[in-house]
């Protein structure tokens, strides 16, 4: 699938003030800054269709984009920004849970994981969160062009071995980076593949 139109449709509150759900739907989420605009940007090779920032917590509303007239996608706020208060923070996890357990039409929802971290708590609990609730979700690692080979390598299989003292089954993996424009392909095929069934 080549992205070939991608236009900004709207920002909501909650889910409940979301585009009516009669599209297929792909959103992203994941700890706050950990690159889920500029992964967007990349996919929709677009500069500034997803507002992106140096200071966390820039995206605070469920953003739609609609995809080539066909599907929407999905700019999450992120999670576990610490520097917000902490009924915000509350607030947050809200919008965020109300979405992806009440989003009818979320075909798939990808978890941006910073490659350069250690698995944490907040991730791992929220993917658990995920699977218990039997939310589609797949993992994206980004911002791969901040590590050699080597380390990266280490840093995914470390992370692989972690999921699976919870997981039987490892969900479907991209290794990204929006910088050097890595992984686009992937992760477009895999929704091309998931829009086919
Ligand atoms: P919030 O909306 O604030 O939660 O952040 P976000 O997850 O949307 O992150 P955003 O795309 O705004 O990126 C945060 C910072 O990381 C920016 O300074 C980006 O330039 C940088 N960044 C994002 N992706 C990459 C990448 O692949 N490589 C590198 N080197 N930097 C990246
Ligand atoms: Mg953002």
């Amino acid at each position: 699938m080549t992205i070939k139109n991608a236009r900004f449709l709207i920002s909501s509150p909650d889910v409940n003030r979301c585009p009516v759900p009669e599209k297929p739907e792909f959103a992203f989420i994941g700890r706050s800054n950990v690159g889920k605009s500029s992964l967007i940007n990349m996919l929709c090779n677009s500069k500034n269709l997803a507002k992106t920032s140096a200071t966390p917590g820039k995206t605070q509303m469920i953003n739609h984009f609609i995809i080539n007239d066909l599907w929407y996608l999905v700019d999450l706020p992120g999670y576990g920004f610490v520097k917000s208060s902490k009924t915000k923070r509350e607030q947050f996890g809200k919008i965020i849970s109300d979405y992806v357990l009440k989003r009818e039409n979320l075909y798939c929802l990808f978890v941006l994981i910073d490659s350069r971290h250690d698995p944490l708590k907040i991730d791992l609990s929220f993917m658990e969160m995920l699977g218990n609730e039997g939310v589609p979700f797949a993992i994206v690692f980004t911002k791969t062009d901040k590590l050699g080979k080597e380390k990266l390598n280490i840093q995914i299989e470390t992370y692989k071995k972690s999921l699976l003292e919870n997981w039987e089954e490892l969900p479907p993996i991209f290794v990204t980076s929006a910088e050097k424009k890595v992984g686009k392909e992937e992760i477009a095929a895999f929704i091309a593949d998931i829009l086919k069934k």
